[in-house]
């Protein structure tokens, strides 16, 4: 996991003074880390009932698709507002200043899908528990949440009390 650590660039201040963001680019940028990546995110759920892999907008696309590509399972993707041209459902949530929201279609999953829900960022939690509801209003379940990165000190896991949550790496 070292190897992985090692390819989180620390941004200072970005996007606001103060923060110090957690750039994922230097990973994906190699493909062993990334392969290393994915067989780690992947790995806990080879033997277990999952039936599609949802992603997070945008960078959650990144390693959900390829977990979805390597489970040989749907890939869906969980879209900010306005992008997606067929029915929506979604759901909306609280951050710091004001609110966001995500959307997926309205068949997007069968009924009684278990879903793995991949993002590469755990932080408040706020994305990844509006994710867990929106999966759920869209009639499937949620049978866990898998991160590369987990920011330890936001307590984002508290939120998803109720979901298994999996974490690469932890900060
Ligand atoms: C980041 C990250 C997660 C979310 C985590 O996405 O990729 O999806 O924030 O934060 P939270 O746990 O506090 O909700 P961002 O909204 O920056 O979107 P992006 O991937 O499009 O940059």
């Amino acid at each position: 996991m070292n190897k992985l650590k090692e390819k989180i660039r620390d941004i200072p201040d970005f996007p606001k003074p103060g923060i110090i963001f957690k750039d994922i680019t230097p990973l994906v940028k190699d493909p062993v880390a990334v392969r290393l990546a994915v067989h780690h995110l992947l790995h806990p759920f080879l033997e277990r009932d999952i039936t599609a892999v949802a992603g997070m907008e945008a960078r959650g696309f990144i390693f959900g698709a390829l977990v979805a590509w390597e489970l040989g399972l749907p890939f869906v993707p969980l879209r900010k507002p306005g992008k997606l041209p067929y029915d929506v459902q979604s759901v909306s949530y609280d951050l710091e200043y004001g609110s966001a929201t995500l959307e997926a279609h309205s068949d997007a999953f069968e009924t009684g899908d278990r879903v793995l829900l991949i993002d590469d960022l755990l932080a408040t939690g706020g994305t990844a528990k509006a994710s867990c509801e929106l999966v759920e209003k869209l009639g499937a379940t949620v049978e866990a949440c898998a991160f590369v990165v987990e920011l330890d000190f936001l307590n984002g896991r508290e939120k998803l009390e109720a979901y298994e949550v999996h974490s690469l790496l932890h900060f």
